[in-house]
């Protein structure tokens, strides 16, 4: 069995609370000035503590039921790619499943960063194309800012909170997710990383006071190796599907720096209006950037029925994937 394995429905949420710019000027030394100059972004959405990861998964992942028209029962699979999980264990995906009602799912976190939603999507490709799983429900959620060193201007002007979700069905003469390239570079985890909270540098140990659980990154560093390996995957993976940038109705990138997305059109020699970008309102959220960007796109009809579309992201670890899609 090797059946096509295509996005039959999209959802998102982001919390209603916004952090604009002004607001950060009154935390850290920075201006607005700076941060839209340097990042394009404009404001976030910042999550209250009566939300965590999954209750905003949850919610992007009914919408994600209703856009597809089918019940939370039928759903196989439940893939939750995010860096913030409630908790440790269980994993984000058992707390959606009971949120949703998805009763007769498999539940599992994905770990790979902003990169998760992608891997996401073609784990669950690679699940209907042998026959396992018939719908699969991925997610990209993440709540940044509760990982964010707020004192710390490098990172903490970058990041929001959000989730965003797709279905994935097997449609009759469609092509679906036609190709995937996916890449990770380990030697590097140190530009990008949260030192503390996890099994080397446990909280409450004796070296969790210099290994925080905040994010740290090294911005030049990410910055080149973002807009490096996200060119090369999408030329690739435009040739793996066969297809022409000329032929895609619209791109999807990770939604991190507006400078990043225009070295990325330019290098590809395709105009900023064929990017669906909304950094702006919702700064950098991690794996579901790339979720609710798609989500936007596919209510606002940027792309139609037939059309094709590829999603491209980067992240920690390293990691990065791209996505050639027939809508
Ligand atoms: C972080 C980033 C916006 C910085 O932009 P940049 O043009 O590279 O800026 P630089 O690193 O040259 O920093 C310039 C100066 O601004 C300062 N600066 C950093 N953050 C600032 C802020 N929020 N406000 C004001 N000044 C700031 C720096 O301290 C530095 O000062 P110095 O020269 O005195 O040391 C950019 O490197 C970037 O977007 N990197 C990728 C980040 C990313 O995508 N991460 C997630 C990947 S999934």
């Amino acid at each position: 069995m090797n059946r096509t394995a295509s996005i039959i429905g999209t959802g998102s949420y982001v919390p209603d609370r916004v952090m604009t710019n002004a607001d950060l000027e009154k935390l850290v030394e920075t201006s607005d000035e700076w941060i839209l100059s340097r990042t394009g972004i404009r404001e976030r959405r910042i999550a209250g503590p009566e939300m965590p990861t999954s209750e905003m998964a949850a919610r992007a992942a009914e919408a994600a039921i209703q856009n597809a028209g089918i019940q939370a029962g039928e759903i196989d699979l439940i893939i939750c790619a995010t860096v913030t999980p409630d908790m440790f264990f269980p994993n984000t995906a058992c707390f959606v499943q009971t949120k949703i009602g998805a009763v007769n799912a498999v539940c599992f976190d994905l770990s790979a960063a902003c990169s998760g939603f992608l891997f996401g999507v073609e784990t669950a490709r690679q699940f209907i194309a042998s026959g396992t799983y018939r719908t699969v429900l991925v997610i990209g959620a993440d709540k940044l800012s509760s990982i964010v060193d707020w004192t710390d201007r490098n990172t903490c002007v970058l990041f929001g909170d959000g989730a965003g979700a797709a279905i994935l069905q097997h449609r009759e003469g469609s092509k679906g997710v036609m190709a995937t390239r996916m890449g990770s570079n380990g030697a590097l985890a140190d530009i990008l990383y949260i030192p503390g909270g996890g099994s080397a540098h446990p909280a409450n140990s004796p070296t969790s006071a210099e290994n925080p659980v905040t994010i740290r990154m090294n911005g030049r560093e990410t910055y080149k190796h973002a807009v490096t390996a996200m060119v090369e995957a999408s030329q690739q993976v435009l040739v793996d599907a066969g297809v022409s940038p000329s032929e895609i109705a619209c791109f999807i990138p990770h939604q991190a720096n507006l400078r990043i997305i225009e070295a990325i059109a330019s290098r590809l020699d395709v105009s900023m209006e064929r990017f669906h970008i909304n950094l702006d309102r919702y700064g950098n959220t991690s794996a579901a950037a790339v979720a609710i960007a798609l989500d936007e796109a596919n209510r606002t009809g940027r792309f139609k029925r037939g059309e094709k579309i590829l999603m491209v992201v980067f992240g920690g670890g390293l990691t990065w994937a791209s996505t050639v899609v027939e809508w």
